[in-house]
């Protein structure tokens, strides 16, 4: 039998990554949103492109979580997107809202789903879906660390001139202006970028990277990135469905690890058939520490504004 994603939200960050999953044959798609006839016409659509690209997946658009039953996963990307001048702060209490609603529903539809949540501000809306789905933290991830470090291996690679296969890039704490891209562990075909690129460089492809969220919005002006936001998520899908124990920087509960309990926060994590598997510990300097934990204090003040720190 074919696995299930249900897709929670079908605006432009749900509706492509319904066509990733379809491009790659990795599910059937449910296409779930609040708006009537968007996700029936989206998944129609899509649905109807399946006989070009020689791929078997069902397609289905609804408004009714009946329909989600049974999902072997559910990626959560409701709730309203930033436009120029808006941080992904300002989503927070709008988002907030939706989320607490939609896990609701979602939990009484698939009990033993694994939830991938997108909606920003990202880490504080992971937690609100684990306090809220009452799930173990194996089962609630957050998608912002792949998007981020793709975003810095994308700039490397065009900085070096190599293709994108011979970068590995690292990225840790909160998906935001504090997140951590660690250069150190950052590679060209297994070279340390900071042998490649000169330090005063790699800072401007740091901030870069930490602002590339912001990049698109202003180009954009009317809502923002969903191509890389939904490839992410998607890669974070297929590594749980094929059970590919890969390595993946996500948004993970903490119980004591980096020194930060409680919380979640972007560190390097293996994915599996049962989610979250593993969450690798590595020795941070004095000063990485530092970012991480400032990281770490900005999403817990997201938390205790929604009253799920
Ligand atoms: N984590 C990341 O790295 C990352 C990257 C990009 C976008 N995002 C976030 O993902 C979210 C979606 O972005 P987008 O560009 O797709 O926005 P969008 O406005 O195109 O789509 C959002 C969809 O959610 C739907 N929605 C709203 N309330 C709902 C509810 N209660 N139930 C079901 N659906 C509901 C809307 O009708 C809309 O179709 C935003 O919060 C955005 O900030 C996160």
């Amino acid at each position: 039998m074919r696995k299930k994603v249900t897709i929670v939200g079908s605006g432009n960050v749900g509706a492509t990554a319904a066509h990733w999953i379809a491009a790659k044959e990795l599910a059937d798609v449910v296409l779930l949103d609040v708006v009537e006839g968007v996700p029936q016409g989206k998944a129609l659509d899509l649905l109807q492109a399946m006989p070009i690209e020689k791929r078997d997946c069902n397609i289905l658009g609804t408004n009714d979580y009946a329909d989600t039953a049974n999902s072997d996963i559910v990626v959560i990307t409701a709730g309203i997107a930033r436009k120029p001048g808006m941080s992904r702060d300002d989503l927070l209490n709008t988002n907030s809202g939706i989320m607490a609603s939609v896990v609701k529903q979602v939990v009484a539809a698939s009990p033993d789903t694994i939830i991938i949540v997108v909606s920003n501000p990202l880490d504080a809306m992971a937690q609100a879906a684990f306090k809220h789905s009452g799930f173990p933290r194996e089962r609630v991830i957050g998608m912002a660390g792949v998007l981020d470090s793709a975003r810095f291996r994308t700039f490397i690679a065009a900085e070096l001139n190599v293709s994108v296969e011979n970068v590995t890039a690292f990225v840790l704490g909160g998906h935001g202006d504090t997140m951590v891209p660690l250069s150190r562990y950052s590679t060209v075909a297994g070279i340390p970028i900071t042998e490649l690129i000169e330090p005063l460089r790699l800072k401007e492809l740091e901030s870069r990277t930490a602002n590339g969220g912001a990049e698109i919005v202003k180009h954009l002006k009317t809502g923002s990135a969903y191509y890389a936001p939904s490839a992410a998520a998607v890669e974070m899908v297929e590594a749980i469905l094929k059970d590919k124990k890969k390595i993946l920087p996500c948004a993970a509960y903490l119980q004591g690890e980096y020194g930060i309990s409680g919380l979640y926060v972007g560190v390097p994590c293996k994915l599996g058939a049962k989610g979250l598997e593993q969450i690798i510990e590595i020795k941070l300097t004095a000063e990485e520490q530092a970012a991480l934990q400032k990281s770490a204090d900005s999403v817990k003040e997201l938390c205790a504004v929604i009253g799920v720190a």
